[in-house]
Formats: structure tokens, C-alpha cells, sequence
């Protein structure tokens, strides 16, 4: 099936306590306002890891699908601390509808 945002919006409710979607309003995890196809640990004022840029220049949606998925597998010593996401129609989803805000 093809990729539903509206499905991804109730998704993004695993992310709400730590991201934000205004741009520049971060939280424990930057915000996430244009965050596909943006420049990977970029948000001023945010105190990134040092691990995702390690591994990815640019969130690009099959880098989000692996971080997503994965977060400490695919970027170890990340700080976000999330467990991921298993099933591979949510995170289409969720990425489908974070592609809908901003950038
Ligand atoms: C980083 C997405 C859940 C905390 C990131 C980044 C993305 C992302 C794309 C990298 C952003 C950048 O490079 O500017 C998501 C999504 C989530 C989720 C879509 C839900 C499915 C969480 C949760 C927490 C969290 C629940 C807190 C418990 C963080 C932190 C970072 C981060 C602290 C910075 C990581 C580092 O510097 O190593 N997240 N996240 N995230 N997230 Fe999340």
C-alpha cells in the first residue's frame, strides 16, 4: 500500500515527548520541522551526539528508515533514546508525514 500520512501523524505520537515540529523549538531531541532531506545534526543550539553525522550526511528518507528502525544499531552512542520502530508501514507512514512539514 502506498505510504499514509494521516497514519504517520498518529505514529509521531511515539516522538511528541521528546521533538517538537516548530522549527526551532527543540526539546530533549531537536525539532523535526524539514527534517527530510535535511542536513543531518544541524538545528542551532542543539547539543547533538556526534553519532548520527558519523553515519549519514543528510536525512534522506532510507537513512530515517534505518535510523527509525534501529536508532542505536544504526548510529551507535546516540543519545536518543528510543527503541525504535519495528514495523516497516509505520515508519513509511511516519516519514511520509514528516515529509509533509516544512523543509
Ligand atoms: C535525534 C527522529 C523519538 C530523542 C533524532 C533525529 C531524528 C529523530 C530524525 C536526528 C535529527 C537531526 O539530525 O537533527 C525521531 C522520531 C521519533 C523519535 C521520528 C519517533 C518515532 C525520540 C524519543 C526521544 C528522542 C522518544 C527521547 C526519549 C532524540 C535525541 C536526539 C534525537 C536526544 C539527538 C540524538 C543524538 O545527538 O545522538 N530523532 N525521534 N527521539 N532524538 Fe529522536
Amino acid at each position: 500500500a502506498a505510504a499514509d500520512p494521516g497514519k504517520g501523524e498518529r505514529v509521531f505520537s511515539k516522538c511528541k515527548a521528546c521533538h517538537k515540529l516548530e522549527d526551532g523549538a527543540n526539546g530533549t531531541g531537536p525539532h523535526l520541522y524539514g527534517v527530510v532531506d535535511r542536513e543531518v545534526g544541524s538545528v542551532p543550539g542543539f547539543s547533538y551526539s556526534g553519532a548520527l553525522k558519523a553515519v549519514a550526511d543528510v536525512w534522506s528518507p532510507e537513512h530515517l528508515d534505518g535510523f527509525l528502525k534501529n536508532p542505536k544499531g544504526y548510529a551507535p552512542g546516540t543519545k536518543m533514546g528510543f527503541s525504535g520502530l519495528k514495523d516497516v508501514e509505520d515508519r513509511a507512514n511516519l516519514i511520509a508525514y514528516l515529509g509533509t512539514i516544512g523543509g
